[in-house]
């Protein structure tokens, strides 16, 4: 196991990043925002086998979370997850000092439209916006051939591939399939909130969604199958749900009748015990 080399200024990560692209190594780097679990990690994995070298980021980004979010209680775990970062094999962890990321007079903004809208920003109208203002500087900064990002937040790596698409970044965007635990829960640096009791309700979330993706191309209508899966979440002790809904897989496009036919996803965002969960599957 070899440690990875910790680079805090942009100096330092772009001096390495020319020294590996000066002997023709080609590189992957993974954003994150830390407190990182084997979800992450088997994203570290997937970028080992795309390129010679792999760049990871820790980065909480104060952008992306609303007023009243959790970015002051987000956990911040820097030196265990540097010690699981050893343990993948990368080769670089990006780590930008507290209040290098955004100087004083920052005044840009990035809006993606189309697959950014609706989901997550109907009940994050800004989170996007955060997400893809620290993106681009990430990639800006790390220039990486390959960026890695997971299918969890399915709605951020669609945005993300529009992002890069529109703004001709020449780096290849992949997602990587989600990762869960032994009863299926999403992995998440939030299902740290959940205590024993909670963690039992969080892992209903994925057998309520993938009974509703069972019902939907059995070919029950969208509004029953969705309102079933809504009724179930209820029962099962969730406080509100934000969406259950069904959309194009590329486009994001809102589906409210069937036929389900080519590329679809059915995406979920509810409340468990104070704590927002996502999730997401292909019908
Ligand atoms: O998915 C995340 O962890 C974050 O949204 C990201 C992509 C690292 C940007 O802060």
């Amino acid at each position: 196991m070899r440690n990875p080399t910790i680079t805090r200024t942009q100096k330092s990560l772009r001096g390495q990043i020319w020294e590996w692209r000066g002997y023709g190594e080609t590189i992957a780097f993974v954003p994150t925002m830390g407190a990182l679990h084997s979800g992450h990690l088997s994203l570290v994995k997937l970028a080992k086998q795309k390129a010679d070298r792999v760049v990871v980021s820790i980065f909480v980004n104060p952008t992306q979370f609303a007023p009243g979010e959790d970015f002051e209680a987000y956990p911040r775990t820097e030196e265990t997850d540097v010690e699981k970062l050893a343990s993948v094999g990368c080769d670089m962890v990006y780590i930008p000092r507290k209040g290098s990321m955004y100087n004083a007079h920052h005044a840009t903004h990035i809006k993606v439209g189309g697959v950014a809208e609706n989901l997550e920003t109907d009940h994050r109208p800004t989170f996007f916006e955060g997400v893809a203002l620290v993106v681009t500087k990430l990639l800006n900064r790390v220039a990486p051939d390959i960026a890695i990002f997971g299918e969890k937040d399915y709605q951020q790596l669609a945005t993300i591939r529009r992002l890069v698409a529109d703004l001709d970044m020449p780096i290849q965007i992949i997602g990587a399939p989600i990762a869960r635990d032994e009863h299926g829960l999403a992995l998440s640096s939030r299902n740290q909130y959940f205590d024993e009791h909670g963690l039992n309700k969080a892992r209903k979330l994925n057998k309520i969604m993938f009974a509703c993706a069972k019902s939907l191309s059995g070919g029950v209508p969208i509004e029953t199958a969705t309102q079933q899966a809504r009724e179930a979440l209820l029962s099962a002790g969730y406080s509100s749900i934000d969406y259950v809904s069904v959309a194009n897989a590329d486009s994001l496009e809102l589906m409210k009748k069937g036929p389900i036919d080519g590329k679809v996803r059915l995406l979920i965002a509810a409340h468990c015990d104070n704590v927002r969960l996502i999730d997401n599957c292909a019908i």
